[in-house]
């Protein structure tokens, strides 16, 4: 049985103690509030309380999971095995997984349309770096990899639909594709197709104290939930596709702007709008 399918599914902050909840957080420097005891809050209760929490530093419980690496990485940890090969597409300066943390006789192969990006990461990062675009299937990529990963790359490619079935054919039998990547529909995806791209790198740089030069050009193609579903229904034999809804990250700078964000944010989650997540992880299986 392959390794993906031994992780426990996703199950965001239900069915967590608060303690729990403050713990996960803590771990990654945040607040988060948590449910009263007793039956669940309201849709508009939940949406008021989201915002009124902001000002006082903290998030919706689903920031303890719904995080980052949170429900990332025990995905990635499960699917990690001795002598495997690893495709880390648009993977640039940055591994997805630093050579320390692979296990032995793993091959790491770098793949970005970028070769000067790839260059820039720590010597020792990659066996191999393949400078090609996803878009183009690379003939002698097909069938080599045991695990494909990408990590906030999928937004800067078109088209995606493309992309994934490549990817999907640089896997061997019983091979796995973990993906997150930046939803097309969130507020901050909306700003950035506004935003000329060489105003962003000075605002970004701003406010979120990012390097210019890590801000790349997204054009979100494909990447809401109804889109990212009918393309891996259609590449993959299992996939699953989880919306993430954690853009309040963007607006740390000021609590009391994030607060309206938050009450957005909590109005989409409880009506189920997935295609406006900020977010979305793929966990995808030949
Ligand atoms: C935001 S960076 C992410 C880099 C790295 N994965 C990380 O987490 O730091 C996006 C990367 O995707 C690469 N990229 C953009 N379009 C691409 C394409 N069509 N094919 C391959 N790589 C692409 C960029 O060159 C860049 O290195």
């Amino acid at each position: 049985m392959n390794a993906a399918r031994e992780v426990a599914p996703y199950a965001g902050p239900d069915g967590r103690t608060a303690e729990e909840l403050h713990e996960l957080a803590d771990g990654l420097g945040i607040a988060v509030w948590t449910p009263e005891p007793g039956p669940p809050a309201g849709r508009w209760k939940r949406i008021v309380r989201a915002a009124r929490e902001s000002p006082r530093g903290k998030l919706p419980p689903r920031y303890a999971t719904d995080t980052w690496h949170v429900p990332f990485q025990p995905r990635l940890e499960a699917a990690l095995r001795p002598g495997m090969r690893i495709l880390d597409v648009g993977a640039g300066a940055r591994p997805m997984v630093a050579p320390a943390d692979r296990p032995a006789g793993v091959t790491y192969v770098g793949f970005d349309v970028d070769g000067e990006e790839l260059r820039k990461a720590p010597p020792g990062s990659y066996d191999e770096m393949v400078v090609g675009d996803l878009t183009i299937r690379e003939p002698a990529l097909v069938g080599r990899f045991d695990l494909v990963l990408s990590w906030l790359t999928m937004e800067h490619v078109k088209p995606v639909p493309d992309a994934l079935r490549n990817l999907r054919s640089y896997l061997a039998e019983d091979g796995r594709f973990l993906g997150y990547l930046a939803g097309g529909r969130s507020m901050h995806a909306v700003l950035n197709r506004i935003v000329p791209h060489r105003l962003a790198k000075p605002i970004m740089q701003r406010l979120w104290g990012r390097v210019p030069d890590t801000v790349f050009r997204a054009h979100y193609d494909h990447c809401w939930y109804d889109a990212l579903r009918e393309v891996t229904d259609d590449a993959w034999s299992t996939a699953e596709v989880i919306p993430l809804f954690t853009g309040g990250w963007y607006l740390q700078w000021s609590p009391l702007l994030r607060a309206p964000y938050l009450a957005y944010e909590e109005w989409a989650v409880t009506g189920d709008r997935r295609n406006l997540a900020p977010y979305y992880l793929i966990d995808a299986v030949t």
